[in-house]
């Protein structure tokens, strides 16, 4: 949530940095900014909305100096206008910041009572102004190390001094920062994709840690001041390459590469040869793990769900799942014998790296099912299990949900078998399964034509409903969820078991209501609920995989997707969903990439 970038060069960097944030808009884009150094003088320059806003700004009014920051803004405090837009100067310094100072209306009380004035709303200007009076009596480097050691919070900084003209400062707590080196160019950034096309050496500061950078030279330096060495990362070419080709946006590339993806993913997981699945090093002896609980947030906690249905298909495990928020508020009993595992996309997700500290302080064994695998989450797990999608740049999630259930599935699949759960036979036909899914993947995207007529239904709706049973149900709130994030359209998602108990007296006359009925051991339950529907007037759109029913009056339109086993059936159930989330937004003229209020990586609490 908040993307920041600093460029200390020795050509100017203006432009480079607004490359670099339309590289990071999708961590947020209420507003943007950069603040330059040209003769010892701070040149801010801000707007509320878009990067593109702030680009024509700089061609109108062009921003010379060698040396930048830049910023891209998710508001938290303060609505999103210029005056609250990062960057925040004083006549001395300019602070961009992503995180949140919980203790900002103390520390703003204290300074406002020594006579200091605040011109916006924001948590970050108190950081702003602490580094301005340190500053009177201490270097840059010891203001800052002041200043840190007053914040409360989690938050990831760059800071651009008037008097001191050829540095930058970083730190870090809790949002990540990457370091890029070059030839007389070094660089900050809120990750290394945003720095990719100008370097692939990079470097990560850890929570409590402060770099200096010059355009030719790089400090690093501890939580205590000490001086410090990093490691330096080579990226290899294709890491975080990101380009929409020629598709309308990020989000229909993305939806339409998942059988690409997921192709990837089996291939990484599965040797063909010896029909098995290549995980091993586990942090816990399978056969001695008590309880798995599986933690994540959004569209990958939804993955969790699923999971939770496949390893008690599967496993004799005890399961448990929660929202990371939740999680790291209960009161848990923590057991050595359990293993925890967090799912997350970006892995810098704040409530998911919280509760994963909270298990790490109990020494329990984690293991994080992530994309991004240089993240925090990834960085901070006993075990990582890489989902291999490459870069998601769409703010909704799609490929990379279709990569965690895999590797979720793939999982499952290998327990079984190590805690002789599964006879070696059903092992090998959910293997031969699997194998099938890019290709099935690449069906059950042929559904988009009926998709676009079908998505023309819910322009006028008030709402929809989705349901679905057992392994169903995640995905019905996966598909609400998506409709919700990308057209604005109100959405539930429910167990269609449970509507009878509230969410029927919802049910009008032309209401869409999803119904996702795999040929499972509930098709039949299913399909009585959906009579429950029909009863009370709404519109039904049914998706199955079941060559049965597909055709009948009540039923306005039906989908199917190939049928591959009972297991296997949410992974293929969810793409027409993403395709009737993404054709509505479609129609709706929303912004699908970067639909409103929500950020891909949400690194505040
Ligand atoms: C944000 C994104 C969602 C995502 C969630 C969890 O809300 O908009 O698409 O599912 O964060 O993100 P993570 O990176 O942890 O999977």
């Amino acid at each position: 949530m908040c993307g920041i970038i600093g460029i200390a060069s020795n050509k100017p960097v203006s432009i480079n940095i607004i490359n670099s944030l339309k590289k990071l808009e999708y961590r947020g884009y209420d507003s943007a900014g950069l603040a330059t150094l040209t003769n010892n003088f701070i040149n801010e320059k801000k707007c509320s909305g878009r990067v593109e806003e702030l680009e024509k700004i700089l061609f109108k009014t062009p921003s010379n100096g060698n040396i930048g920051i830049g910023h891209v803004r998710w508001a938290t405090h303060g609505v999103a206008n210029v005056i609250n837009a990062h960057p925040h100067s004083s006549e001395q310094v300019s602070v961009v910041h992503n995180g949140i100072i919980e203790n900002s209306d103390e520390i703003k009380k204290e300074l406002e009572a020594k006579g200091l004035k605040f011109k916006s709303q924001t948590d970050t200007e108190v950081i702003t102004l602490l580094i301005t009076e340190a500053l009177k009596n201490s270097n840059p480097l010891d203001s800052v190390f002041k200043t840190l050691n007053k914040l409360h919070g989690s938050f990831a900084l760059g800071i651009l001094f008037k008097n001191f003209s050829d540095i930058i400062i970083g730190a870090r707590r809790g949002s990540p920062l990457a370091v890029g080196y070059s030839n007389g160019e070094n660089y900050l950034g809120s990750d290394s994709y945003a720095l990719k096309s100008m370097t692939n050496k990079i470097s990560y500061l850890d929570d409590g840690e402060v770099c200096v950078l010059s355009k030719d030279n790089v400090n690093f330096y501890d939580a205590n001041q000490k001086k410090i060495n990093k490691k330096t990362h080579i990226l290899s070419e294709n890491e975080n390459i990101a380009d929409k080709g020629e598709y309308k946006n990020f989000m229909s590339k993305e939806i339409f590469e998942q059988s690409k993806t997921a192709k990837n993913c089996i291939n990484e997981y599965i040797d063909s040869l010896k029909r098995d699945i290549n995980i091993y090093d586990f942090p816990l002896d399978p056969k001695k793990i008590n309880k798995i609980i599986l933690i994540g947030c959004g569209t990958a906690y939804h993955s969790c769900l699923v999971a939770k249905y496949w390893l008690e298909e599967l496993t004799s495990i005890d399961i448990e799942i929660d929202i990371a928020s939740e999680f790291r508020y209960r009161r848990l009993k923590f057991n050595k014998n359990n293993l925890y595992i967090f799912v997350s996309q970006s892995g810098e997700t704040a409530d998911t790296a919280a509760a994963l500290d909270i298990c790490k302080k109990n020494k329990v064994k984690t293991c994080s099912i992530i994309n991004v695998v240089e993240s925090t989450i990834a960085r901070n797990s006993d075990w990582v299990l890489p989902i291999h999608a490459g870069p998601e740049i769409g703010v909704a999630s799609t490929k990379a949900f279709i990569g965690q259930l895999l590797v979720l599935f793939i999982l499952s699949l290998k327990l079984a078998k190590i805690r002789d759960d599964i006879d070696e036979k059903i092992y090998e036909k959910n293997i031969k399964n699997l194998k099938k899914i890019p290709v099935s993947l690449q069906e059950s995207l042929k559904t988009e034509n009926n998709i676009q007529v079908m998505a023309k239904e819910f322009l006028k709706a008030k709402g929809s409903m989705f349901l679905g049973r057992g392994s169903s149900y995640p995905i019905a709130l996966e598909g609400a969820l998506k409709l919700k994030e990308l057209s604005y359209l109100h959405a539930e998602g429910y167990p269609a078991g449970e509507m009878k108990h509230g969410p029927l007296a919802l049910i009008e006359e032309g209401l869409p209501v999803i119904i996702i009925a795999p040929k499972d051991k509930y098709f039949e339950k299913t399909l009585s609920n959906m009579q429950e529907v029909i009863a009370r007037g709404g519109k039904i759109f049914f998706i199955t995989d079941n060559k049965k029913i597909i055709a009948n009056d009540n039923i306005r339109f039906g989908l199917r997707v190939p049928f591959l086993n009972n297991l296997l059936s949410p992974i293929l159930l969810t793409i027409p969903l993403q395709l009737l989330a993404y054709h509505v937004a479609l129609l709706k003229n929303c912004d699908i990439d970067k639909p409103r209020n929500l950020a891909k990586s949400v690194t505040v609490e």
